[in-house]
């Protein structure tokens, strides 16, 4: 083993890798956490501001809005500027959001505060996998690239802890500001990394490339960035999504992107304390303690998900998820078909879910999207799948709870299974297996059909 590396049985990380995993998934926690901190702010600006129902649901979405709107231009940014200057720029949009929200004195400031957050936000959920994926050996990339994920859960299980916190004093100031300290930490960290091999093979650097692989992979030369020395910056454009070699890849990637969201992961997100209190649990008391155990078991069984992703493959535990998923949500929608249940059936089949979608498609949807596409373009294919992603929240987010008014419970539940079990299928039928592959290999697989 060289000096500076991690040992894992079999293989070792080499401490750099390491360090640059962990300065990009900040942006996984700080996406995570601004998502999840509003639940609880809310509840007190909506008496300091005097909010109408519209402008909460604004100040709410706006979020998504920015998220939106910046997986839109990052990929380009990320293939013209690289990788490490949309990092930077994620950082700044979350420091000057942070700054906005916590200090607001008006209507205005919040939205402004929360769009500019939700620019960060959707900059961070491009950038941090690709980024991550490029600077890891094959043989980590799934564990390496899933730290975003993880980094997510923890983000969101803190703003929950941190809401509840700050309740009893009101403090949403604290809340919102609290995000200064990991968009600080990350700011400065991002001064002790460099971009990827890749980005710089595929902009003429081949003597700084040989230097950073050797450095993330312990190799001066690496097949699979070496292959793309010839490509050009010229080359990358948005009509290359559309190539006969891409589009088998794209459609697995958005495929992947949509179905990680229209499951419905973010109704028991975000809407946790209701689906327990349409379950019986009527004290706030629960409530809390319903969300705080939803985040507990998504960060533990996240942990889990990265020791098992290198090791037995992104497409069996995709499987085991998505059908998982489907079984917990028909469970919970026969639940509230016989209301002589008792409500723990719910919490568990709620459990059930969270468990299979964290060890499934919470990390490899994410992972797979950073993998899959051929370096020419990479960024801007990867917007694209971001793009995906953020607006089925959207689409999820919006019509969940008047589904629940239209369906009933039983069967807005039992839609999502069926949901699942549509995307089973998909995973079946469309998604390779990119375990232990390099980036290259993948590139060929998809040339090759
Ligand atoms: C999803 C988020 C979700 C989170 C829950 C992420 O992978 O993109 O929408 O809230 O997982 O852990």
């Amino acid at each position: 083993m060289l000096k500076g590396e991690f040992m894992r049985k079999g293989s070792s990380i080499p401490a750099f890798t390491l360090f640059a995993t962990i300065v990009a998934a900040f942006g996984g926690l700080l996406f995570g956490y601004h998502t999840a901190v509003i639940s609880g702010a809310l509840l007190f600006l909506e008496n300091v501001f005097s909010l109408s129902i519209f402008e909460q649901q604004l100040i709410v979405s706006t979020i998504l809005l920015g998220a939106l709107l910046s997986a839109i231009f990052g990929g380009s940014l990320a293939d013209h500027f690289g990788r490490r200057v949309t990092l930077f720029l994620t950082s700044f949009l979350f420091i000057i959001g942070t700054y906005l929200l916590s200090s607001a004195y008006s209507i205005f400031e919040l939205i402004v505060g929360r769009f500019i957050t939700g620019l960060g936000v959707g900059l961070a959920s491009l950038v941090v996998p690709l980024y991550i994926a490029e600077m890891s050996p094959s043989k980590n990339r799934g564990m390496l690239v899933s730290f975003n994920q993880f980094a997510i859960t923890i983000g969101i299980l803190s703003a929950f802890l941190i809401n509840y916190g700050f309740a009893r004093e009101a403090g949403w100031r604290w809340m919102f500001g609290l995000a200064f300290i990991p968009s600080f930490l990350q700011l400065i960290g991002l001064f002790f990394i460099t971009d990827t091999p890749s980005w710089f093979i595929s902009h003429g650097k081949r003597a700084k490339a040989y230097n950073i692989l050797e450095k993330t992979r312990k190799v001066r030369k690496d097949e699979e960035v070496l292959a793309d020395k010839n490509i050009s910056r010229k080359e990358a454009k948005f009509k290359h999504l559309f190539d006969k070699s891409v589009r088998p890849a794209f459609l697995v990637g958005v495929g992947l992107s949509v179905f990680q969201q229209i499951t419905g992961i973010n109704t028991v997100i975000y809407y946790a304390p209701r689906i327990f209190q349409l379950a019986g649990f009527e004290t706030a008391k629960s409530a809390i303690l319903a969300t705080l155990t939803v985040g507990i078991v998504n960060v533990a069984v996240t942990i889990l998900a990265l020791w098992l992703i290198d090791r037995i493959g992104r497409r069996p535990l995709l499987i085991v998820g998505t059908l998982g998923m489907a079984i917990a949500l028909a469970v919970l929608g026969i639940f509230f078909a016989i209301p002589t249940n008792t409500g723990f059936v719910a919490v568990i089949a709620v459990i059930a879910y969270v468990c299979f979608f964290a060890i499934g498609l919470g990390p490899i949807a994410w992972l797979i999207i950073s993998e899959i596409f051929p370096l020419r373009v990479r960024g801007r294919a990867m917007g694209v799948a971001v793009f995906s992603n953020w607006f089925s929240n959207y689409i999820v987010s919006l019509t969940f709870l008047t589904l629940i008014n239209v369906l009933g419970t039983s069967f807005t539940f039992w839609l999502y299974a069926l949901i699942c079990l549509i995307a089973l299928w998909f995973v079946f039928r469309k998604v390779p297996e990119t375990k232990g592959k390099s980036l290259e290999q993948i590139q060929k697989f998809w040339i090759k059909r």
